[in-house]
């Protein structure tokens, strides 16, 4: 792209665009979100770096099973394998990280993010540094991340924020769910397996669900997450009230526990909405 006319397009999109994420209120400024064509995999060794990695963020079931603790992809949640906006894309992300989080309460490498995700959200077990898979989940992150510049967020990164109502209520979400969601993800929250065992749709809670330590079992974080979302392909029809209801439901449902989730937040930060 020519200079000039990044510059221009940047600036038009700044006019025009919100940022994203409520957090990034004090970053300066967010890229234009753009998802280069498949095409653009290199051959030789680093584009089978990259395809690994996208089946290992699209297929984690397969491609990374003896690290996954659960019934869930990446893609359960970073819809598109991370290519789509508002759904926690992972487009951008190679220059924002090196990252300061409080969870942490450290500088985090990408890797260490990653493998969060892994024991958190997959409850499974974080990957080798150096295994394939890592190198792959990174390989493929970079890519995506092509033209970004280092330190800058890509638009639609994380979720959209929305607005807590005064009191999300746990009895109205249950109908909400059993209206809008159990027809997928199942009555029990236990999601629908197809045939040969592996889930069309995933769990919601239950054992085989992300667990308490997970970014998705926190309010705030799931009702954006859902308002976007779901019902999968109806994003945006819940209104913010019925977002938030349906998602206090279904995150105080039981599901797995995180040992040392005690470790969390040690140097302060806690979020409102942590689950612990
Ligand atoms: C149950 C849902 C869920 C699953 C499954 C999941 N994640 Fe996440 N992931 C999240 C949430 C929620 C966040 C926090 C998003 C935010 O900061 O707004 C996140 C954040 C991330 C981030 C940092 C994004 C950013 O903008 O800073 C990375 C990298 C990541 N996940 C990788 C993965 C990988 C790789 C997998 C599969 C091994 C995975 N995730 C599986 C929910 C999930
Ligand atoms: C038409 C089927 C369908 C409906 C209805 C639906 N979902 Fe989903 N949902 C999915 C699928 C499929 C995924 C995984 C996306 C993927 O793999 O591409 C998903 C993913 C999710 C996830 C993240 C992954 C996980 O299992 O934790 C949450 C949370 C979620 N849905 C909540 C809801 C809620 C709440 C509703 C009701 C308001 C709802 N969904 C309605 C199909 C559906």
């Amino acid at each position: 792209m020519n200079r000039l006319f990044a510059l221009t397009a940047v600036a038009i999109f700044l006019a025009f665009a919100p940022l994203q994420r409520a957090e990034a209120a004090d970053a300066p400024q967010a890229w234009p979100f753009s998802v280069p064509a498949e095409s653009t995999i290199p051959a030789g060794p680093l584009g089978e770096a990259i395809k690994l990695g996208q089946k290992v963020v699209t297929d984690t079931q397969n491609h990374a099973k003896a690290y996954v603790g659960n019934g869930l992809n990446c893609s359960s949640c970073h819809l598109n394998g991370g290519t789509v906006a508002g759904a926690a894309p992972f487009v951008g992300l190679w220059g924002v990280f090196p990252e300061y989080r409080s969870r942490s309460a450290s500088v985090n490498a990408l890797q260490t993010r990653i493998n969060d995700c892994f024991e958190r959200s997959m409850n499974g077990k974080a990957l080798p540094e150096e295994s394939p898979e890592m190198i792959g989940v990174l390989s493929y992150v970079w890519w995506l991340s092509q033209g970004v510049p280092t330190g800058m967020d890509s638009a639609g990164r994380g979720f959209k924020e929305i607005l807590a109502p005064a009191t999300p209520d746990k009895a109205r979400g249950k109908s909400i769910y059993a209206q809008k969601c159990a027809s997928c993800h199942a009555a029990d929250g236990a999601g629908l397996n197809k045939p040969d065992g592996s889930y069309m749709f995933p769990p919601l809670w239950g054992s085989k669900a992300f667990n308490i330590g997970a970014g998705m079992a926190r309010l705030n974080t799931a009702a954006a997450f859902v308002k976007a979302n779901m019902p999968l392909a109806q994003g945006g029809t819940l209104s913010d009230q019925e977002a938030y209801d349906v998602a206090a439901f279904f995150t105080t449902q039981p599901r797995p526990d995180l040992a040392g989730k005690e470790n969390d937040w040690l140097k302060g930060g806690k979020p409102k909405d942590a689950r612990y």
